[in-house]
């Protein structure tokens, strides 16, 4: 059955083994576009699931001139592995994922053992999975999924968040929760080991 996630189409001006970020749900990918304009050398995706978001973005990326930024369509929690190949990506960053809903289980979170599992599978060896919250409460049940990972490594130590932003972008979210003085609550986690298990001889 043909879905709507597939594979981005990959800019012929890269090289074939360029460095590669995806943001997930980056809906109107402020992040992405800056990342993708700091480091033109670098193959920067925006994967959304709100077609309008993914349409505007690639307009504003080609009158920019920004021709190593490309977007995607994927629900994570379905079918992110369509989208990229095992071993192929060196950072996703999700950032600001979730809204705050009071009670735990009253709306399901993005981030599940599932999707942990497919980043872990999609991740280049040495790469990084990165995520942002603005609500502590939504990045300690974050912090709870990806902790829980056998095939994923707290940068700092576990259970810790990282301070300050070492990336040179910020997301729409990040920037208006800083204007309001508020907290990012981030998370840093490398991959640990081989990305996926090799196959016996
Ligand atoms: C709160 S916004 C954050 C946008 C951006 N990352 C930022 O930091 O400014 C969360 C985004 O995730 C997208 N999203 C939510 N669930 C998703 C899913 N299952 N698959 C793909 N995108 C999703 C939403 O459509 C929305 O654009």
């Amino acid at each position: 059955m043909r879905t709507r996630a597939q594979p981005p189409e990959r800019p012929a001006q890269l090289a074939a083994d360029c460095r590669v970020e995806v943001e997930l749900g980056c809906a109107d990918a402020e992040f992405s576009f800056q990342l993708a304009a700091a480091r033109p050398d670098w193959l920067v995706a925006g994967v959304e699931i709100r077609e309008p978001c993914l349409v505007r973005n690639r307009v504003r990326a080609q009158e920019l001139g920004l021709g190593n930024l490309v977007f995607a369509y994927s629900n994570l929690n379905v079918d992110l592995d369509r989208v990229f190949a095992p071993r192929s990506v060196d950072r996703f960053h999700l950032l600001f994922p979730d809204p705050w809903f009071k009670e735990r289980h009253h709306k399901r979170r993005v981030i599940e053992a599932g999707l942990v599992e497919t980043i872990a599978d999609q991740l280049r060896d040495g790469g990084e999975l990165h995520v942002a919250s603005d609500v502590f409460e939504v990045a300690l049940e974050i912090m709870e999924v990806v902790e829980a990972s056998p095939r994923l490594r707290n940068m700092i130590e576990a259970w810790s968040f990282w301070r300050g932003n070492p990336f040179e972008a910020a997301s729409r979210r990040e920037q208006t929760t800083l204007a309001r003085g508020q907290r990012v609550w981030r998370m840093r986690y490398a991959l640990v080991g081989p990305s996926v298990t090799a196959p016996l001889a």
